[in-house]
């Protein structure tokens, strides 16, 4: 089968191989977990592939996000420049919080192969209840049936017992949640794929670190095993 890569060292084990083409992804987790950063990592996979990307930033302001990347080792106007990644800020107003509109007219003219949203939860409260929520999470998806599609969503409850299944956890292919696991004063970084439709992986919790250059996933440890061999340092 033919898989695409995450740009997520790691991730794409987890996924045995990759994530299916034109697949939709959402990456769900609490503050600070590191969804922008996997979904930055993500995009600028594609770039170094030679597909286009779009990234659709719900709440950051676009210039804050560029020194955020640059932070990360990634410079986003150098792809800007190529072509390989438009940065759009979705512009959010009480009045225009009805819809998510994507600007599926540059993702044609650019011949855009992956589409970020970051982040979806914003969107909740612009609808009138669960039903037209889902219809419009539904229409997104299948409007960007043609692209690799990775949305992040927050995560109310991040405690992985007790984790309630929201809308959007039906209506996207895969789901990978990105947590803290805590064994007494020690935290670390943790993530599983829930579900991904149409291909196997691995359904387990692995650890994560978020280095100053990104996401690195274990996939052969289990948790806290990095804290005891010192691959946090
Ligand atoms: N350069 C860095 N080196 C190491 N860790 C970093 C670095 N930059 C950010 N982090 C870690 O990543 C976290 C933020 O990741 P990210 O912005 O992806 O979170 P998020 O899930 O999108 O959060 P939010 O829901 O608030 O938008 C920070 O809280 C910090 O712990
Ligand atoms: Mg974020």
């Amino acid at each position: 089968m033919d898989f695409e890569k995450t740009g997520v060292p790691g991730l794409d084990e987890i996924f045995k191989g990759g994530i299916r083409k034109n697949s939709s992804i959402i990456v769900k987790g609490g503050p600070g977990t590191g969804k922008t950063i996997l979904a930055l990592q993500f995009i600028v996979e594609g770039a170094k592939r030679g597909q286009p990307g779009l990234f659709i930033s719900a709440e950051e302001e676009l210039d804050d996000f560029r020194l955020y990347a640059k932070s990360l080792g990634i410079d986003l106007e150098k792809y800007e420049k190529q072509k390989l990644i438009f940065l759009v800020k979705q512009p959010v107003t009480l009045k225009r919080l009805i819809s998510i509109s994507v600007p599926l007219e540059l993702i044609r003219s650019k011949k855009v192969k992956r589409v970020v949203l970051d982040s979806l939860t914003l969107f909740k409260y612009g609808v009138e209840n669960e039903l037209g929520y889902r219809k419009e999470v539904l229409d997104l998806i299948n409007n960007l049936r043609e692209v690799l599609f990775l949305a992040t969503a927050e995560e109310t409850n991040n405690n992985l017992d007790d984790l309630e299944c929201a809308a959007e956890d039906y209506l996207f292919d895969g789901i990978v949640r990105l947590t803290k696991v805590r064994d007494a004063n020690v935290f670390e970084r943790a993530l599983y794929v829930s579900k991904m439709r149409g291909q196997d992986h691995l359904i387990n919790i692995f650890p994560f670190i978020i280095k100053k250059n990104g996401i690195e996933v274990y996939p052969k440890e289990i948790p806290f095993t990095l804290v005891k061999k010192g691959f946090r340092k």
